[in-house]
């Protein structure tokens, strides 16, 4: 890798793993591509270079990856599943035409590529207790189908015309910095804002529910070590089975409770983001990644609900 083009890099993911991509390979080598309406400020405007790189618009792209001479895209732009589901056509035209745009853009450029998959690509006849790396993929919401379609299509480039793309299915993504946006994950982010501003959490999905979740550190390095990875020991490309933890609303709580004595959940549950939590896995497992390219979590649930409770009070203190 050795200039960067990040499609979506003032989202959830973007805003992160931009910075941390400058850091490794230098600021003037990772550009921030974003959207009218969603342009870099502060320091992921001034760090490095920006660029409008919007995923529907394949001559845009195209234009971009010249200008910068990418050879590396991280295509990170998306709509997540509750919100995907109020606008099915919209999540397909930026997941998959957006897909379709970067892929081409990358096999007439040279351009290795990154697009994340989820654990929303199962579905409920999916086995849910350590969800194998290749098992059934049926998803129900519109989100899961385009991620099955962008592992496929992802696998299509990288055998039909060697584009070396590659993959995780992200679990629920938990971090600080930039808040998700209208997924089915978003409670176990959302509890630490109540609890570190001293309010009662109403929780929208049952007790007992499991979902895997990943601290975002260990989101960035594990899209970071793939896109390194020996692509000989590679065996399969779009996506791997990544996991750092596995819990229910109860079990964030009590990690929090322990940590903010006195704090209150409540549970009032949506109909909508319970019916995919529950077709979603309760457990993955991730023996491929840590195979085929050393993947490890560094944080559980009790170091990443220490640190998150530790920064985003710093945060909210500004
Ligand atoms: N975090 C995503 C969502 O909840 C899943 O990948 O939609």
């Amino acid at each position: 890798m050795k200039n960067i083009l990040i499609i979506g890099s003032t989202g959830q993911i973007g805003s992160e793993l931009t910075a941390e991509l400058r850091k490794q390979y230098g600021s003037s080598h990772v550009v921030a591509g974003y959207i009218p309406g969603a342009e870099p400020k502060g320091e992921l405007a001034e760090g490095g270079p920006s660029a409008l790189a919007d995923v529907t618009n394949g001559e845009q792209l195209e234009a971009v990856v010249r200008q910068y001479s990418i050879d590396t895209i991280y295509n990170l732009a998306a709509l997540l599943s509750v919100v995907a589901e109020q606008k099915p056509r919209l999540a397909w035209k930026i997941g998959i035409d957006g897909l379709w745009n970067v892929l081409e853009v990358a096999r007439q450029n040279g351009c290795a590529v990154f697009t994340p998959s989820s654990i929303g690509s199962f579905g409920p006849n999916t086995p849910h207790e350590l969800t194998p790396q290749d098992t059934i993929q049926r998803p129900r919401t519109i989100y899961g189908v385009s991620k099955v379609t962008t592992e496929l299509l992802s696998d299509y480039y990288h055998t039909k015309y060697g584009v070396d793309t590659r993959s995780v299915r992200f679990p629920g993504l938990i971090s600080y910095v930039t808040p998700p946006g209208g997924g089915t994950t978003d409670y176990a982010v959302d509890i630490f804002y109540s609890a570190v501003r001293g309010e009662k959490f109403i929780c929208p999905i049952a007790k007992g529910t499991r979902m895997d979740m990943m601290y975002m550190p260990d989101a960035l390095r594990a899209a970071m070590e793939l896109m390194e990875a020996n692509p000989d020991k590679l065996i399969h490309r779009n996506g791997f089975n990544v996991t750092a933890m596995s819990f229910a609303p109860e079990n964030i709580f009590q990690q929090i409770q322990r940590r903010v004595p006195g704090f209150e959940m409540e549970y009032q549950v949506d109909t909508l983001k319970q019916a995919i939590a529950e077709s979603w896995p309760n457990s993955l497992d991730d023996s491929a990644a840590r195979q085929e390219w050393g993947w490890h979590p560094n944080y559980g649930i009790a170091a990443m609900t220490r640190d998150m409770l530790e920064k985003l009070t710093e945060k909210l203190k500004k």
